[in-house]
């Protein structure tokens, strides 16, 4: 409970950050930190060879889910270069979870542009995009917060996301398992994971 009041005031204060600094926000999805069952769920999206995928699409395999954009500057090539070194680190299991990064900036984050992407990070990544009313769905469904932050006066095509910053581990249905936060370490990852194998 007052973990979700820090979490409400914080919302709050980013907010009015914002818009004293001019930035504009147009997506925002929060979810209660213990409604675990609630994350995941359906998706459709277009992955980064522009074939049309679903959620079952990947079922089978557990798979390591991300949200983020292929401009950030730091965060999303940190936590995507810490899933490869999971899965380096899990050796054969590896085979056994499906790597995927969705994009929360499908206005730049075309298909082509997430292939060129992913690549550089993992040669299994996935990389999912699709129209702004998909990502948002997918985005909602994992209770990823997502905000365009546009400084006032900018170019408009130079613009920064604001995004959670979690790795989901999903079971072979889709299912929710555990969550990583941004940060946490490779081989302990590795170790979480192995667990579910
Ligand atoms: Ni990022």
């Amino acid at each position: 409970m007052k973990s979700r009041l820090v979490l409400l005031i914080s919302i709050v204060a980013v907010l009015v950050a914002g818009g004293l600094a001019g930035r504009h926000y147009w997506a925002m999805f929060v979810g209660g930190e213990n409604n675990v069952a609630d994350i995941g769920g359906p998706f459709t999206l277009v992955d980064h060879t522009g074939k049309t995928v679903t959620n079952a699409d990947f079922h089978g395999n557990l798979s390591l889910v991300y949200f983020g954009y292929t401009y950030c500057p730091d965060v999303c090539p940190t936590a995507l270069s810490g899933i490869a070194e999971s899965l380096e680190t899990l050796a054969d299991g590896a085979d056994q979870i499906t790597p995927i990064f969705i994009t929360i900036d499908p206005e730049r984050d075309t298909p082509e542009a997430m292939a060129d992407y992913v690549e550089v990070f993992h040669p299994r990544l996935v990389g999912l995009s699709g129209s702004v009313d998909q990502v948002t769905a997918a985005a909602r469904a994992y209770r990823v917060f997502f905000a365009k932050v546009q400084e006032k006066d900018s170019d408009p095509e130079d613009y920064l996301m604001d995004h959670s910053a979690y790795t989901y581990l999903m079971d072979r249905q889709g299912k929710f398992l555990m969550h990583f936060p941004h940060g946490a370490d490779p081989v302990q990852m590795a170790q979480d994971i192995a667990q579910y194998l």
